[in-house]
Formats: C-alpha cells, sequence, structure tokens
C-alpha cells in the first residue's frame, strides 16, 4: 500500500512582528536581518501553546478532506516546544480536537521534526497500522529564544502546519522514498542548555539565562548547508532523477542563504523552491508542512508534480522524503 498527504492545513498566529520591532530593542537593522536571513518579518503568539497554533491548523486540514476528527486513528506532534514536558503535546491536541479514536505521540528532531515524521507515518500506513495520521509540524519559538539575545531573537517564529497521511488512491502517487542522517556531534551546536534531565531547572538555570535556544550560528549554517545538499543529493540519485524532473524543492526556511546553496548545488532554480522564510522566520517544525499548505492552497502543485522535502536542524538531523504530488487543484 502507497501513502499520500492527502490534505493540509496551516495556522500562523496574528500578530506580525517586522523588523523594525528588533530595532527598537536590540542592536540590529532591518538591513542585517534581511540581508544575512532572508527574513522580514515573523508571527509570534500572544498567548497560548503550541497546541494551540496545531489545532486551527488540523481543524483546517480535516475540514479540508471532509472528515471529522473521530476519523484520526493517530496523531504525531513533530514539535520542540511542547506544552508540557509531560504528557505529550500529541495528547493534548487529541483532547482539544475530539480526535477520540486516535492514539498518538511527540516526535524531538528539531527542525527535521516534519520530515522524520512523514517517514513515520508513511510507515503506518504502508504497513497498514493506521489508516489516517494526522501529523502535526509545529513550534511557538517565543516560548524558548532569549528576547535579548540579538543572534537568535530575530531567526525564529510560530506556526503550525498539519497534513494528513492517508493510503493514495493511485499506486504510482504519494510518498515514494526517503533518507534521514543523523550526527549527534552537533548536540551543543544548537540546544537549549537547561530544563532536561542532564541540567534540570534551577534558580541558577533561571539566573543564567539557561532555558533559551543557544546557537552556533556559523557552525550551523556550514553543516545545514552540505547535510541538506547531501540528503538532496542521495534521494535524488536513489531514484534516478535530473534536477529537471524537480516540479518543486521544498526545503526548510532557516536562511534564505542556505536555501540559495542547496539549491545552486542541485542546480534548481529558486522558481521552483517553495520560500516562505521572509513572512514567518524559521518555525523549525512549521516550515514545511507551513509550506506545503500554502502552495496547496495556492493551487501551485500540480497532481503528480515529483516533491522532494528537505530539512535541516538540531541533533544534527537531516532528512528528505520523495513524493509524487496525489491532491488535485484546490
Ligand atoms: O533551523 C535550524 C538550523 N539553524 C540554522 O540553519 C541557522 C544557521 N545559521 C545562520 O543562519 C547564520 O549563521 C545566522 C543568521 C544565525 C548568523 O549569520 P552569520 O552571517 O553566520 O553571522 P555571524 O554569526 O558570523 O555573525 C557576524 C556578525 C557578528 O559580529 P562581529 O563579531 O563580526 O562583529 C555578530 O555579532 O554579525 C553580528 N550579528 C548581528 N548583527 C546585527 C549577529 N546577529 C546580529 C544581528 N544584528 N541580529
Amino acid at each position: 500500500m502507497r501513502a499520500a498527504i492527502t490534505a493540509t492545513g496551516h495556522y500562523v498566529p496574528p500578530d506580525v512582528y517586522p523588523n523594525a520591532y528588533f530595532e527598537r530593542n536590540l542592536d540590529t537593522t532591518d538591513a542585517w536581518i534581511q540581508s544575512r536571513t532572508g527574513i522580514a518579518e515573523r508571527r509570534f503568539a500572544a498567548t497560548g501553546a503550541t497546541s494551540d497554533l496545531i489545532v486551527p491548523a488540523a481543524q483546517r486540514c480535516l475540514e479540508g478532506r471532509g472528515i471529522s476528527p473521530a476519523a484520526v486513528d493517530c496523531v504525531i506532534v513533530a514539535t520542540m516546544t511542547p506544552d508540557r514536558l509531560c504528557p505529550s503535546t500529541a495528547a493534548i491536541v487529541q483532547r482539544k480536537l475530539g480526535a477520540v479514536n486516535a492514539w498518538g505521540f511527540d516526535l524531538a528532531a528539531a527542525c527535521s521534526g516534519f520530515v522524520y515524521g512523514l517517514v513515520v507515518a508513511t510507515k503506518m500506513i504502508e504497513s497498514g497500522a493506521a489508516r489516517s495520521v494526522l501529523l502535526c509540524g509545529a513550534d511557538r519559538m517565543s516560548s524558548v529564544v532569549d528576547a535579548q539575545d540579538r543572534a537568535t531573537a530575530v531567526l525564529f517564529g510560530d506556526g503550525a502546519g498539519v497534513v494528513l497521511v492517508e493510503a493514495a488512491d493511485d499506486e504510482s502517487l504519494g510518498i515514494l522514498d526517503h533518507v534521514c542522517h543523523m550526527d549527534g556531534e552537533g548536540e551543543t551546536a544548537l540546544h537549549i542548555p537547561a530544563g532536561g534531565s542532564a541540567q534540570p531547572a534551577s534558580q541558577h538555570s533561571v539566573t543564567h539565562r539557561q532555558h533559551y535556544v543557544v546557537q552556533d550560528g556559523p557552525a550551523v549554517f556550514r553543516a545545514a548547508v552540505v547535510g541538506m545538499a547531501e540528503v538532496t543529493q542521495e534521494i535524488l540519485k536513489r531514484n534516478d532523477l535530473q534536477q529537471q524532473d524537480i516540479a518543486w524543492l521544498v526545503p526548510h526556511q532557516a536562511n534564505r542563504r542556505i536555501i540559495e546553496a542547496v539549491a545552486k548545488r542541485l542546480g534548481v532554480g529558486l522558481e521552483r523552491v517553495v520560500l516562505n522564510l521572509d513572512r514567518y522566520g524559521n518555525t523549525v517544525a512549521a516550515t514545511i508542512p507551513i509550506g506545503l499548505s500554502e502552495w496547496n492552497d495556492a493551487g501551485r502543485f500540480a497532481p503528480g508534480d515529483r516533491i522532494v522535502l528537505s530539512a535541516f536542524g538540531a541533533g544534527f538531523t537531516a532528512g528528505s522524503v520523495y513524493l509524487r504530488w496525489a491532491m488535485k487543484r484546490p
């Protein structure tokens, strides 16, 4: 049995924070942020948790497919900003959504979370373990970003993207292959030092601002260009694909310069690259499903389009999925 994405939905909070907001609060400029990252604005949620970003995205996804939450077999939430360490955000989403017949779990792979989750959802459908998997990629990064650190504060945003994965009607379409890598040597290049079992929350950890994201930007940048290009080249080679066969490349949105470097290495023109980083910043596990949902809503994917998703993130983790678009234009 072949698995396919059969519905999409996304949600971003309404409050827009342009680069000018940071010019007022930090030693930075719109020109620096735009030229070094490609980001013009992002959204931050005023209230609520990651599950509150997911629920409206999931409702749109299910409404688009015309099924009720009760028809979902499994909820997977890819996130690095769970509502709480325990229980899983998937359990909270299940309750808020009313997906009363679903089981589910969270998946931790930071920016590669959606791609890893799509691999898991695909295998569940292919094996017959589930008939419908609601795969959510969501992060409320404003809850873990240090507003006083200009090196990270300007990079991230809040958002959620959701897809439904079910059996494909047409065996030639749907999710065809994946390549996933991991290199745990990257542990501290991008991490949140405290709050887990290695360093539980304490007065010291709060005073020393250790519950925020810490990143060695240039190290992650170099690793991201190489890592994302590697998984993408590997998947093209394995499937005998030339760059001209690819209708759309859907890369994780961390930095426009990373995306441009990867596209150049692959020989894919930017007109075939999904780009929305300028409007949302890096929404971590949400970047790829928000891109899929926006492009699908706009009718930019044609049935049968060969699409490659590629991600790189903390861990280090990297992953690529090759699929042929199985949905009709809206
Ligand atoms: O999504 C998960 C994976 N994450 C990523 O892929 C992110 C990867 N890294 C990056 O995107 C880039 O490394 C950054 C955008 C984070 C930084 O860009 P960069 O060109 O690598 O800058 P840098 O860190 O080498 O810093 C260059 C200069 C430094 O000043 P000095 O030491 O040259 O005087 C920084 O202090 O830019 C300074 N700087 C800033 N200046 C103005 C750093 N952040 C800012 C800022 N505004 N917001």
